[in-house]
């Protein structure tokens, strides 16, 4: 039974698989662990860089331990951990729990054997020493070259079981795509698990994610967390308000925030995105309750989710892809750091310009939140 203290709020960080996949090296993730710190992204929470697939050798050594690519990662991984460490951040690293990776399946990764199957106990020791803090523990096919019959829990229950005794805390985040109901199972397993196939760099698949989680909700809490995938915000395929709509979704969701931009490139409008505090706080909300979509319209979805201390989120989103949606809000404060709410007079003004005008409109893929 993995320390479920360990993952009291949803996971917040960086990882570096949805811009750059494997093409990744040492200097490029210290740069990144320093923009966390400079963009303020650490101090609003953002708490683990994750080195995705792609800083492996493409062996085993003669011993069978795993070992950091030898030019894009040569001073090891070790060394990396120790600089993102020295930045006041937490480390992690990916791994699968077969014979491969899914960069090897997919990204045509130069490997042989990378996959844990056989060396769980060496793997994760190796972690350990190298001071990971978190691992993502990656599906990939793990039947194949195995045994057809090799089942999810069991799986995955193999590396929990060393995870929980290695003697070092470590946030264990599985990911098998939402196959095998894992939120029926994983609870106890793992801190965190995939809901969903991986999420891309568009609207569309934002949408198509949020809308599947219904149902799921009860199943995620202090501890264990469904997890829909990382965020796209700033990578190119989505504007500035579609990226506010996906992390405002991910915090009504009470989803793990994984950043996955460049972070180096990024603007500023896009560094203040990730740290809106109104939403963060809605996501990392004590209480830990999924919130939920309780209304469906053509023209506007309405998320809830209740929060502590009897509060309540209200998020409205406009689905359509052509045509503002006007909203009428009472009794309520708009969280986004663009907007407030008077609740006496029922007047939104526009922090910025200091305009005032009653509801709100949304434009296409735009949303608002509120706090009750
Ligand atoms: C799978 C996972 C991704 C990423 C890649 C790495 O596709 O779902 O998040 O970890 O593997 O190869």
């Amino acid at each position: 039974m993995i320390d479920q203290s360990l993952a009291p709020l949803p996971p917040m960080g960086y990882n570096t698989w949805n811009a750059f996949r494997t093409k990744i090296d040492f200097q490029q993730i210290v740069d990144m662990a320093d923009v966390m710190v400079s963009s303020g992204m650490r101090d609003a929470g953002y708490e683990y860089l994750v080195v995705d697939d792609g800083w492996q050798a493409s062996t085993r050594d003669d011993k069978g331990y795993l070992q950091p690519h030898p030019e894009r990662f040569a001073p090891g991984i070790k060394a990396l951990a120790d600089e993102v460490h020295a930045r006041g951040l937490k480390f992690g690293l990916y791994g699968s729990p077969g014979i491969r990776t899914c960069a090897m399946i997919y990204d045509a990764y130069d490997g042989t054997g990378l996959g844990s199957w056989g060396h769980e106990q060496r793997d994760i020791e190796t972690f350990a020493e190298w001071g990971v803090d978190y691992l993502k523990y990656d599906w990939c096919e793990a039947r194949f070259g195995i045994d057809q019959h090799l089942d999810y829990p069991t799986a995955f229950a193999r590396m929990s079981e060393l995870v929980a005794s290695v003697g070092r805390p470590i946030v264990y985040s599985i990911s098998e795509y939402g196959n095998s109901n894992p939120w029926e199972w994983a609870p106890g397993i793992a801190h965190m698990w995939r809901t969903t196939p991986d999420i891309e760099p568009s609207f569309a698949s934002i949408q198509r994610i949020a809308l599947s989680q219904r149902g799921l909700e009860h199943h995620s809490g202090p501890g264990h967390w469904n997890d829909p995938d990382m965020l796209q915000i700033g990578n190119p395929g989505l504007s500035l308000e579609e990226c506010r709509t996906h992390l405002a979704l991910w915090a009504m969701m009470a989803a793990p925030l994984m950043a996955g931009n460049d972070l180096r490139i990024m603007t500023d409008e896009v560094a203040e995105l990730l740290c809106t505090p109104g939403l963060i706080a809605i996501d990392q909300d004590p209480l830990g309750k999924q919130g939920r979509r309780i209304r469906t319209e053509w023209t506007h979805h309405v998320w809830r989710r209740e929060l502590s201390e009897g509060g309540t989120a209200w998020c409205v989103v406009n689905p359509l892809d052509e045509g503002v949606v006007r909203v009428e809000v009472d009794g309520t404060l708009v969280v986004d750091g663009v907007q407030t709410f008077d609740l006496d007079t029922t007047e939104v003004t526009d922090a910025v310009t200091g305009e005032r005008f009653s509801g709100v409109e949304l434009a296409p893929h735009a949303s608002v939140t509120l706090l009750h």
